[in-house]
């Protein structure tokens, strides 16, 4: 699979986000996966910039986020929707009928997660999908666990990612809520192309253990290695165990 390691987390982002400009240029009506996370923020930041600059029309563009905390959504602070908002969606011309965030707060979280999996079969399956990984080497919030459902889900959060996610919520990682809704395995390794961006020492031991050792569920990102069309984007501290 091809690896591309760049000085810093910043150009490793704008790496992420050119590909994401060229595959709009190509097709502007791209279905795209999109993660959030410490990692995408300047790659978001730069796609922003793209816009701004006249590069990237997202006017076209579909979207499916990756995942959403358990009874959270719009307007909640710390829910990924206003992640997205804050980070991209206010900021470029997507069509919000078009930027799909799976929706926490749905009364029957079951339908919303059908409903999700609907959607993104209508939109004919995602082009591209740009995923982070955590450190327990997790994808969207597929944790790490004998068995991976294949389709998007509920999921209980490890400890270790709500502690990821507690500047979220005041620094508190006991706030984070304790339950998930995320895309499923299966879904994401559908994408016709995905690209890993991770950055930081934090990351180098689970990156090259998703990257290089055995492909198995323990390691959810390991499942990577089996698409025919991945790209991996890292700076050198992420890469520094490669
Ligand atoms: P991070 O999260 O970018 O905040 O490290 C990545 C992930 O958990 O997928």
């Amino acid at each position: 699979m091809p690896v591309s390691v760049y000085a810093t987390a910043t150009r490793a982002a704008s790496a992420a986000a050119t590909r994401i400009v060229n595959v709009l240029r190509d097709n502007p009506a791209v279905v795209v996966g999109l993660p959030t996370g410490h990692t995408p923020i300047p790659m978001y930041r730069a796609l922003v910039r793209a816009y701004q600059a006249g590069r990237a029309d997202f006017s076209r563009a579909t979207t499916f986020n990756l995942d959403e905390f358990a009874g959270l959504g719009r307007d909640d602070a710390g829910s990924y929707r206003t992640f997205m908002e804050s980070h991209l969606f206010d900021h470029v011309n997507l069509a919000p009928q078009r930027a799909h965030v799976i929706d926490g707060r749905a009364s029957d979280w079951r339908q919303e997660l059908e409903r999700f999996e609907r959607r993104i079969a209508r939109a004919g399956g995602m082009d591209l999908i740009v995923l982070g990984i955590g450190q327990n080497g997790h994808l969207g919030f597929n944790e790490p666990a004998d068995a991976l459902p294949a389709r998007s889900h509920r999921v209980a959060l490890r400890q270790q990612s709500r502690r990821a996610n507690a500047t979220l919520f005041g620094g508190r990682w006991q706030d984070v809520p304790p339950y998930a809704l995320s895309m499923g395995i299966g879904t994401i390794l559908n994408a016709r192309r995905t690209i890993l961006l991770a950055t930081g020492a934090s990351k180098a031991r689970i990156v090259a253990r998703a990257l290089t050792g055995p492909v198995t569920t323990k390691v959810p990102a390991s499942l990577l290695q089996t698409h025919p069309n991945m790209m991996v984007v890292l700076d050198r501290d992420a890469a520094s165990r490669l």
